[in-house]
């Protein structure tokens, strides 16, 4: 059957299928549903909280030793908030854009973002009025030399979003040297310069023995950069995605002026999620092997998109990201159609994250880069989502219309 001919099966076989957001499949929420047995009438944290009540905002002894643990960090260097790393990472950059136009009124200031990267970070700095660069990648993480010439030759570029392991959407783990550089960076900038470490996959390898992380903050602090890392983490994709426990790192200076910050919009977090988090994960232990059990569900869904993109890779047609660990696998078409691809692939039933999603203001300046995320269909629905997908990667590569 030729190409056109498969194309119009699948326009008219009804389907509905979703590729776009890196949600856990229910089956992962399952592995968390001891979360809820663990007070058990019990709300009183080990310090003596009753977590029922007002108070807190830099969290109980057990949620923070959990941030610690995820984030390589000493606890009393981690703030546990509420449900979202999100959130915190505005909170922190709406009170950095405050202090930025106290210091130099009326100067847009601006943001590196790695490309492709993830949209969020890019829709925050969108609201908050701050400038985005693009700055890219090579194998061992974000294109240093670039970076570095960038900050030095630009005193309003206030910092750069990083996603240092199993980067979204290219799956990128950062190189030790890279690191390191990182965390000399803020030296290079005159100005309040930021370095905004999303670790949202500290934990999350598709593979045994991932090469670990180079510890951002020792580096920092022998660099004296450690007041200019921001790190941030949950378990949105541990636990539940909608009900996790987010995590903010910083250094005792920083913590404490945004801890005041915070001070007039809450009184406290939720601290009784905090207390069924901090209980549900007592140890390093517990949290490897409920990794683990995450690892047995997505490791297939990985593997099967590999297999699936093979020919068209092959075939010269794609190249693609081979993760080690996180939620997406990066799609680079080899000719500019990924905003046709993706309308093909939309009128026959398979929704995509939007062309454009990984690049800041939503503009691919290829057109190149489709996101997938594979975590949250089932095998069956995803082998059928990918074979539309390929499908129409192969139709948008010999036609140049839309059906
Ligand atoms: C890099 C990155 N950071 C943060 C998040 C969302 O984190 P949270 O659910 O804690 O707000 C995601 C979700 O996809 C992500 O990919």
């Amino acid at each position: 059957m030729d190409i056109d001919d498969r194309y119009q099966q699948y326009l008219t076989a009804g389907l509905k299928l979703d590729l776009t957001r890196g949600k856990p499949c229910p089956e992962q929420l399952t592995l968390s549903e001891g979360l809820d047995a663990t007070i058990a009438g019990d709300y009183i944290a080990e310090d003596g909280t009753d977590t029922r009540n007002y108070g807190g905002i830099l969290g109980i002894p057990e949620a923070r030793r959990l941030g610690g643990l995820l984030m390589s960090l000493d606890p009393s260097s981690v703030m546990a908030g509420g449900n979202s790393s999100l959130t915190l990472m505005h909170q922190f950059l709406a009170w950095r854009s405050q202090l930025w136009q106290d210091q130099t009124p009326g100067v847009t200031p601006k943001f590196l973002c790695v490309v492709p990267g993830y949209d969020r970070h890019f829709t925050i700095c969108e609201q908050l009025g701050i400038e985005m660069l693009n700055v890219g990648f090579d194998d061992r993480g974000p294109d240093m030399q670039t970076i570095e010439a960038l900050v030095e030759a630009n005193d309003d570029i206030r910092g750069i979003w990083c996603v240092p392991k199993h980067s979204n959407p290219t799956g990128h783990c950062y190189h030790p040297e890279t690191v390191a550089r990182l965390a000399e960076l803020p030296k290079r900038s005159a100005g309040d310069f930021i370095v905004m470490w999303d670790n949202a996959y500290a934990v999350h390898d598709l593979v045994t023995n991932a090469p670990p992380l180079a510890n951002v903050l020792a580096l920092a602090t022998e660099a004296g950069t450690q007041d200019q890392i921001a790190h941030f983490a949950s378990t949105s994709k541990i636990t539940f995605a909608g009900a996790g426990l987010a995590f903010c790192g910083l250094s005792p200076r920083s913590l404490k002026a945004f801890e005041t910050f915070l001070v007039p919009q809450m009184i406290g977090f939720d601290k009784v999620n905090q207390l069924r988090h901090g209980r549900f994960f007592k140890d390093a232990t517990s949290l490897k092997s409920h990794m683990e059990a995450h690892q047995k569900i997505l490791l297939p869904k990985f593997e099967l998109v590999q297999t699936k993109l093979s020919d068209l890779t092959r075939a010269g047609l794609v190249t693609r990201s081979q993760p080690e660990g996180g939620y997406f696998v990066s799609l680079d078409l080899t000719r500019a159609s990924a905003k046709q691809v993706i309308e093909l692939a939309k009128a026959a039933g398979v929704t995509l994250t939007p062309a454009g999603a990984t690049f800041p203001y939503g503009l691919d300046p290829q057109d190149k880069n489709i996101r997938i995320a594979p975590s949250f269909p089932d095998m069956m629905a995803l082998d059928q989502a990918l074979d539309v997908l390929t499908c129409c990667i192969v139709k948008a590569s010999t036609s140049t219309g839309l059906p």
